[in-house]
């Protein structure tokens, strides 16, 4: 992937820096090895919803979304749960962890001079404690949240808040994320794109394609130019 020196980089935060898989376990404690059917439909729910109310213009914060996809994944599911164990999942969800890498490949890019921040569908208070938690609050900045526009991605005036908050356009920003429709709708926004496939996906067919991709951030900091993990170029 061809710079010119280091470029300003927004990242997308769950399922790209931060595992929503991660609450599977927790999951689990409610139904005993269904743990990874509920965390997966509690995501999906997640995103459908930020879709469908974008869509309709019915806003509601993430916060409210996620609890509602929860509640709706469990009952698709057929698990009875009391409100307390409910709330205490959706806890969870502010304490996520990073993927294994994220944390030393931000660093290198830091170290390279690039400009980190994220760009994400979550609330600020969401995105503050679990950014920390995972050790990677003092790398980014701007951390923008969806909030700020009442919209989640992948509508344009979400995406219009980075080229905003750095003073720049689109074109000289690269937005980072593992979830190949955010991709899309950043490179409809005008952003350079880098897709993080972690799971070895096929390629979104929406006639927008990323200007790179990669199993993982180690990936993208080597398209960068930075060094490996071990340091290796
Ligand atoms: C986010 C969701 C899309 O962080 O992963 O914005």
């Amino acid at each position: 992937m061809t710079t010119n020196g280091p470029v300003p980089i927004l990242f997308d935060v769950y399922g790209t820096l931060l595992d929503t898989a991660s609450v599977t376990r927790a999951c689990d404690m409610l139904a005993r090895g269904r743990g990874e059917e509920i965390a997966g439909l509690w995501r999906a729910k997640q995103l459908e919803y930020t879709w469908l109310r974008t869509g309709a213009g019915r806003y509601a914060n993430f916060q409210a979304v996620t609890e509602a996809a929860l509640r709706h994944a469990v009952q698709a599911i057929g698990v009875r749960v009391t409100e307390d164990a409910l709330s205490a999942l959706s806890g969870a969800y502010l304490m996520l962890d990073p993927f294994p890498e994220v944390a030393s490949a931000l660093t290198r890019l830091r170290g390279a001079g690039h400009r980190l921040g994220v760009l994400s569908n979550g609330l600020p208070e969401m995105l503050g404690p679990a950014l920390a938690r995972a050790g990677l609050e003092g790398l980014l900045d701007p951390v923008l949240s969806a909030d700020a526009v009442h919209r989640y991605k992948p509508h344009p005036r979400v995406y219009a808040m980075g080229p905003a908050a750095l003073g720049m356009p689109a074109a000289e920003i690269l937005f980072v994320s593992a979830n190949g429709w955010d991709v899309a709708g950043a490179g409809w926004a005008g952003y350079r794109t880098f897709w993080v496939n972690r799971r070895g996906a096929p390629p979104e067919e929406l006639e927008v394609s990323p200007s790179a991709t990669g199993p993982t951030l180690d990936a993208l900091a080597e398209a960068l130019g930075v060094g490996g993990p071990n340091g290796v170029r």
